[in-house]
């Protein structure tokens, strides 16, 4: 489904052209210019997040998450919504309201308006689930089944279009715990063909030390489910800017290289503008901008290493 996709970009020469998984990042408020030279694959940075798209109940306001879902049209690369379901970034108002009518009419809005690729429909149930859950039906027979309903609701809203629903969460990449927490949701979707993906968030607090091979045994523990995994926001941050480029040498092939993995989305790349200092990629000033050394060095091992 991606390579079509992916091998139709020719106005731009993105990192992992050509490759079978797609090397992504996020979109903020608007496209920076030098944006496609890099990635080819986007997720909007907080324009679809709930509390974005819907502050008021009466209303929607698109206009953030439109931008990331028209760009990744117009350059026909894959589009990820990023999120329906989740604890923080919610708007206040879904306390008072009935909250699986308001799930409902937000995946449907969202429904009727794009088609993405691939959507994380619960983010963080480990550690920021969702407000509403309980109208969600809670706990339930299942244990997760405020997760099941909004992964049903979402699959009758998008089945069939070619979209990927996927689960999302930090704090796994680094924990076999995690994992095994992980799967008890994972496999439960799976036995209810809900779930297409697993995302696995990889924040620089979660990757900056990890040894390569405990990044491979937990990729390995999650794709013995035979579901794809995704690298979703992917940063990481160094003492220096040759210490964070000696990180991405040891964290980035395991992941890029393991044949679990299908696609990678890094969480920002221009410096002065990611949510964690020293995670960009390249810095811009008044006269351009200059690559770090950890994407000179990852430009090189992209031509270098084909998946
Ligand atoms: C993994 O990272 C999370 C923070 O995201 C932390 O709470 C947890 O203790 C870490 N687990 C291990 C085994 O280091």
């Amino acid at each position: 489904m991606f390579s079509a996709l992916v091998f139709t970009s020719l106005s731009a020469s993105p990192l992992a052209a050509g490759q079978s998984k797609f090397l992504g990042n996020i979109i903020p408020g608007s496209v920076p210019g030098n944006w496609d030279t890099y990635w080819n694959q986007a997720t909007s940075e907080n324009g679809c997040k709930w509390g974005t798209v819907q502050p008021n109940q009466g209303s929607f306001v698109w206009g953030q998450c439109d931008t990331a879902y028209n760009h990744c049209q117009t350059k026909g690369i894959p589009f990820k919504y990023h999120t329906f379901v989740w604890g923080s970034q919610e708007p206040g108002w879904i306390g008072g309201a009935d909250g699986k009518t308001a799930v409902t009419n937000l995946i449907k809005a969202a429904a009727g308006r794009y088609k993405p690729q691939l959507i994380d429909v619960v983010n963080e149930a480990l550690h920021a689930p969702s407000s509403i859950r309980n109208s969600l039906g809670g706990s339930g027979s299942t244990g997760w089944d405020w997760i099941v309903t909004s992964f049903e609701i979402a699959k009758s809203a998008f089945g069939g279009g070619g979209t990927k629903l996927l689960i999302n969460d930090y704090g796994i990449v680094n924990d076999s715990g995690a994992v095994q927490r992980y799967l008890g949701i994972i496999n439960i979707l799976k036995g209810k063909s809900l779930l297409d993906g697993i995302g696995i968030q990889c924040h620089q607090f979660n990757v900056n030390t990890l040894a390569a091979a405990t990044i491979t045994a937990n990729v390995n523990s999650l794709g013995a489910t035979g579901l794809p995994v995704y690298p979703s926001e992917l940063d990481i941050n160094g003492n220096s800017e040759a210490d964070q480029a000696q990180i991405y040498q040891r964290v980035f092939p395991a992941l890029w290289t393991n044949t679990n993995i299908k696609g990678i989305t890094i969480w920002g790349y221009i410096t002065g503008q990611t949510w964690k200092d020293g995670t960009g990629l390249v810095a811009c000033g008044n006269v351009g901008c200059a690559e770090r050394q950890a994407m000179t060095w990852l430009k090189g091992y992209l031509e270098t290493t084909k998946v």
